[in-house]
């Protein structure tokens, strides 16, 4: 076997940008060739992720060196070379398109005419932006999934499409009709996990996906299926084909109704039209409560219902003459930059932001869109007073695409020298795309890092709002992370529409905070490039937190997936004297410092099996199980033999019967907590 790249090498500063790309491309094909034609690695899968992401930051940083055969321009278009290739039961065609109501109405006179007068009726269905995929099924277990591919050959993406929770592995009830069926269906990312995804990538300093379906169609195609399970990907079933690729009853309302009936995700807002007025009422309905849904929709599918209708329709060479899809228009919109302001976010970085004359946008009003930075507002050949093309796509701030006319009176957009929050001193390092404020206690500065440290995934600390954050910052009762910990009841109460009940619960809330693992804890900590992914990565490797705040630039990068400029940023960050003072602070308030899955024995619960059930007064099932944990003991979620105690709450229900009839001990929140170790 060969020996393993010396991935140490890629960062030796001798080498030319090109040359290390270049090695890097040559490098990862191999390893593709290994793992995919000739089955057998010379890597493990996250050894080959690093070299690919250490490519792509290469690339990112200087997108001259991108080529359109490098490793990392695999998504889209034609299947991977080297990658199993399947061919589909039958082509998967796309559909013509509808773009205003004159077209669909062309549409249905045809299918009238060629149907000869006969009464016939319309499914409408959400037209997803997704990617399409096959799922084949053999006795209700999953099989297969293909890409479209080029429509008769696509991918095989079998071990992806396995990680995503509705494709289901086992169909619901013995599917009587077929032994063996194939499923066509959308897979799409809804907007919450592609904003998530892209703000994960932004702190590691990746290139954001543009929309969705882009991040939707990468995530599938991943070459780790691990990395795919962890992108929330969804799959909606609109088709039901048997082995030949006919579809499977003779009508397509029943097809969807039979999946949906066998656990598979159909969409729900799907309807019968019993003629194009009522398809085009679906489709007006639908576009004015799009921007609603949670992921997104491009326009209507609709299809005639009856399967021997359609063969009598038949197909042109690309698309069936039975159905048409009812596009959107683009949700773009022209209007004037009337003003940028510039923001202050939690790194102290300055964001431009375009203050637009507003617009409605497919039912939205947009008056404000992200420019990002100096370099984005240079390259788009901006200024204000110009009428500019303005987009929303998946994102929630929409993003101006291009300068569609330029102002009679202009006026360049300058980045301030003085932060237009508090006054300090803003620097724009060399090779850094962002300025920044550099006064460490800038009241923005600091509002920022309190909403990230509170946010839902970090130390989720429920009823820590803006307006609640903005008053114990302007107050000065908060000036800084660790004085969260130091507040009362009775200081809250003092503050703006805070009652005591509001007030005993967000006390409450911060308090439940210290059991936070280890990993939220570094997240939370907001280091730059520090996401939740490799906050997790960095816990494990250096188990607490005094040996990653120990760590040398060169320690840090043994650490699983985290580069150079990562490790030079954490080193940074737990340099900075204001950084160290802040941890030991958080530490004597109790926070975990300790990944406690590390903890191998020697807790007060070691050996012990617990099972939870039914609601506790005061702890949580999360809260609980942490704790049992973080002691050294087990929580399993069934009872046996083996179970130590069941730790039942109120309307605890068939585990207390099970734990009585097998002898195990019960005991209540009370008894749990005494053998808890103290916390603080
Ligand atoms: S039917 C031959 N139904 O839109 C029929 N397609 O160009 C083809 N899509 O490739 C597909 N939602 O990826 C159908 N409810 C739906 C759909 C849908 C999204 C996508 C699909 C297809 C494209 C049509």
């Amino acid at each position: 076997m060969p020996a393993k790249t010396p991935v140490s090498s890629f960062n030796a500063p001798s080498v030319s940008p090109a040359n290390q790309a270049e090695e890097l491309r040559q490098t990862i094909r191999h390893h593709e060739q290994q793992y995919y034609v000739l089955d057998s690695p010379e890597i493990t899968d996250a050894e080959y992720d690093v070299l690919v992401r250490r490519l792509q930051q290469l690339e990112t940083e200087h997108p001259e060196l991108l080529t359109p055969d490098s490793p990392t321009q695999r998504v889209g278009g034609k299947p991977r070379e080297g990658v199993q290739k399947l061919a589909h039961s039958s082509p998967m065609l796309s559909l013509d398109n509808a773009l205003d109501e004159g077209e669909l109405r062309a549409f249905d006179a045809r299918v009238r005419e060629l149907l000869g007068g006969a009464e016939f009726r319309y499914v409408a269905e959400l037209k997803m932006d997704g990617l399409s995929l096959a799922t084949r099924y053999n006795d209700g277990k999953f099989t297969k999934a293909i890409t479209r591919g080029d429509g008769s050959i696509g991918e095989d993406v079998t071990e992806n499409a396995r990680t995503i929770r509705s494709v289901p592995l086992k169909t619901r009830g013995t599917p009587e009709t077929a032994a063996v069926f194939e499923i066509r269906g959308e897979v799409v990312m809804n907007r919450l996990a592609f904003e998530r995804l892209n703000s994960d990538r932004e702190e590691q300093g990746l290139s954001r996906f543009a929309n969705p379906r882009n991040a939707a169609a990468g995530s599938l195609r991943l070459l780790e299926p691990g990395v795919t399970a962890s992108r929330r990907l969804e799959y909606y079933a609109y088709f039901l084909l048997d082995e030949a690729g006919r579809p499977l009853f003779d009508s397509h309302w029943q097809s969807l109704d039979w999946m949906a009936e066998h656990g598979f995700k159909v969409n729900p807002k799907r309807r019968i039209c019993n003629n194009v007025d009522e398809a085009l009422e679906f489709c007006r309905e639908w576009e004015a409560e799009r921007e609603k849904l949670p992921y997104e929709i491009d326009g209507v599918v609709i299809k005639v219902d009856s399967v021997p209708q359609q063969v009598q329709l038949g197909y042109t060479a690309k698309a069936p003459r039975w159905a048409i899809a009812f596009k959107y228009a683009a949700r773009q919109v022209e209007t004037e930059i009337t003003g940028i302001v510039v923001q202050v976010g939690r790194t102290g970085a300055l964001t431009p932001v375009a203050i637009l004359a507003p617009k409605v946008v497919s039912g939205v009003t947009v008056s404000r869109a992200t420019l990002h930075n100096e370099d984005e507002i240079a390259r788009l050949g901006l200024q204000i007073g110009d009428t500019v093309i303005v987009e929303r796509s998946g994102d929630v701030i929409p993003k101006v695409v291009r300068v569609k006319m330029q102002g009679t009176y202009r006026k360049p957009f300058q980045m301030p020298v003085e932060c237009p929050v508090c006054g300090g001193r803003v620097v724009r390092e060399e090779g850094e795309a962002a300025s920044r404020c550099i006064n460490m206690n800038c009241p923005a500065r600091l509002k920022e890092s309190i909403r990230h440290f509170a946010s839902r995934g970090v130390m989720s600390i429920d009823g820590l709002g803006d307006a609640l954050i903005d008053q114990l910052v302007d107050s000065g009762l908060v000036g800084g992370v660790a004085d969260l910990y130091k507040l009362t009841v009775e200081q809250l109460v003092g503050l703006e529409r805070m009652g005591m009940k509001s007030a005993t619960n967000v006390i409450q809330n911060i308090d439940r905070s210290r059991f936070m693992p280890m990993p939220r804890v570094i997240s939370a900590l907001g280091i730059r490039f520090v996401g939740e992914r490799t906050a997790e990565l960095l816990a494990e490797h250096f188990g607490t937190m005094e040996r990653l705040a120990g760590a040398t630039p060169e320690e840090l990068q043994q650490a699983q997936e985290v580069g150079p400029k990562v490790a030079e940023s954490i080193f940074a960050f737990f340099h900075e004297p204001q950084n160290q003072q802040l941890l030991d602070r958080l530490k004597s308030a109790g926070l975990m410092f300790e990944h406690l899955v590390r903890r191998r024995s020697g807790g007060p619960l070691t050996g012990l099996t617990f099972v939870l059930t039914g609601t506790m007064p005061n702890l949580t099932r999360d809260e609980a199980k942490f704790r049992i944990e973080a002691a050294g003991g087990k929580v399993s979620a069934a009872v046996s033999r083996k179970t130590s105690f069941v730790v039942a709450g109120e309307e605890a229900g068939s585990k207390l019967e099970k734990a009585r009839e097998l002898n195990v001990p019960v005991i209540g929140e009370p008894e749990l907590v005494a053998m808890l170790p103290e916390t603080r």
